[in-house]
């Protein structure tokens, strides 16, 4: 019989973009990697871990609040440890220690030290773990996954850009990039197990060299792993999107027809004062040639409203520019200051009101759009990957489209992973809602591709 210890559970929980996601795979995989088992009850847990987003202040909010609830659980369970991972733990380091609610603060290039500071910690040794690294990349390392339909890898850490609102710079450093081999050879594992969707991440993912490949290069070679998997990726800076990478996402049958290539503002000004290092005009033409060179292909962004001295006429060239390009999405922010960056020293001269009334504004603008960009698929089949149940419904599936659009449909014999042709016959701005035609597309006989009515 063996009389080692039952293994310490650590229950992981992850806030802000998919990087993150990511980052808590590969904490996940050096946990269990040193002897810790990972537990998705909080009643359980030896040790909460909270991956941390700092690029709005509402997100920094959010996560006191969490933390103001671990530590009732810390006086109930004494001994228990809480830890503050990523982008937050960079930012405000030992400052987080202040309040005795926090054992262990690491930063996002940190990760390797973990499972030592922990222990230390349960000895009564709070620790931290902030420096920033030139090459940390987990190149080597096996993240956490589970198996499912889609997964998200990251091949490029940090991001060179310093966008003058931007805290990633600071709080992800450098930018480097994973070497392709090692990123091929992952998706290969993940083709193995049943993947059905891979998205490639970075902050700025056109951004990715390893010294001997681009990411055109990279995209084509991820692609050619199998092509009954989906291949995406994201974030896109418009000043990195090259022609090559563009005639890859067209040529590649299941690189998806989606671009998210955020414009932030459309006002020339604003670009500059944000240092976008590009211009509208530039913008506008990009995204004409990558229409032409990808039909079909679905294009979303990101807008900041509010940033220091945006006038009344410089949103409203934002709303002018949306409404020429017609996007297939967007994200909309009310500027949110971060301490150490350029656009901090700016006056944050547009209230909080105005602020909402012009992300509501931009809002409204989209939702109209979307509604008759997606009103004219109804009638139309389109083919999804089936992801799973919807959330609001047992009876109902949910799956997306080659170009990222939702669909809900009532199943019948699909399954998770396969492909389906649904029938589009209402929808909202959000969501497409159809029935299913024809048989589910296996992953062995399927053609990728776009619609297929
Ligand atoms: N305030 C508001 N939005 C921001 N973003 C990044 N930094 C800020 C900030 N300080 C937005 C940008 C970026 C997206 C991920 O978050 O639009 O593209
Ligand atoms: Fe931030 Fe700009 Fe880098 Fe994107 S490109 S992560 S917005 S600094």
């Amino acid at each position: 019989m063996s009389t080692s210890l039952p293994a310490r559970r650590v229950y992981l929980e992850t806030y802000g973009c998919q990087m993150n996601v990511a980052d808590s795979e590969v904490v996940g995989g050096i946990l269990c990697a040193n002897g810790y088992a990972l537990t998705r009850d909080i009643a359980e847990a030896d040790v909460v871990l909270v991956n941390t987003c700092a690029i709005r202040e509402n997100a920094e909010q959010r996560i006191y609040g969490r933390l103001g609830l671990f530590s009732t659980y810390k006086r109930r369970y004494p001994g228990m440890l809480v830890g503050v991972l990523g982008c937050m733990a960079e930012r405000l380091r030992s400052n987080l220690l202040e309040d005795g609610l926090v054992d262990i603060v690491v930063g996002p290039d940190e990760y390797r030290k973990l499972p030592g500071l922990m222990e230390r910690a349960f000895t009564g040794e709070r620790g931290v773990a902030v420096r920033l690294s030139r090459v940390e990349n987990y190149d080597d390392l096996t993240p956490a996954r589970a198996d499912g339909v889609c997964a998200w890898l990251s091949v490029m850490r940090g991001c060179d850009k310093f966008c003058t609102f931007c805290v990633v710079p600071f709080t992800r450093g450098r930018e480097r990039s994973r070497s392709l081999e090692s990123i091929v050879a992952e998706v290969r594992d993940l083709a193995v197990r049943g993947l059905r969707e891979i998205t490639l991440l970075g902050q700025n993912v056109n951004s990715f060299r390893d010294g001997h490949y681009d990411f055109a290069d990279l995209m084509r070679n991820v692609a050619a792993v199998d092509r009954s998997m989906r291949i995406r990726f994201t974030t896109s800076h418009p000043q990195d999107m090259s022609e090559r990478l563009i005639e890859a996402i067209a040529e590649e049958v299941n690189i998806c027809k989606y671009v998210h290539l955020p414009v932030q503002s459309g006002s020339d000004r604003i670009l500059g004062l944000m240092n976008r290092t590009y211009s509208v005009d530039h913008y506008r033409r990009l995204m004409h040639r990558i229409r032409k060179a990808i039909p079909g292909v679905a294009i979303s962004t990101d807008i900041i409203s509010g940033f220091p001295s945006e006038s009344v006429s410089d949103h409203r060239m934002t709303v002018d520019l949306i409404r020429e390009l017609r996007f297939d999405g967007a994200f909309t922010f009310k500027y949110s200051p971060r301490e150490g960056t350029k656009a901090w020293e700016m006056e944050d001269n547009v209230p909080e009101e105005e602020k909402g009334r012009r992300v509501w504004e931009i809002t409204e603008l989209q939702h109209a759009i979307a509604l008759e960009q997606n009103t004219e698929l109804i009638g139309t089949a389109v083919r999804v990957l089936v992801e799973g149940q919807s959330k609001k419904s047992r009876y109902e599936y949910t799956g997306r489209t080659d170009t990222n659009r939702s669909v809900v449909f009532p199943h019948s014999d699909e399954q998770p992973g396969e492909f389906a042709d649904i029938r589009i016959d209402r929808t909202n701005s959000a969501t497409l809602f159809g029935i299913r035609v024809g048989d589910v597309i296996r992953a062995a006989s399927q053609s990728l591709g776009g619609t297929a009515a």
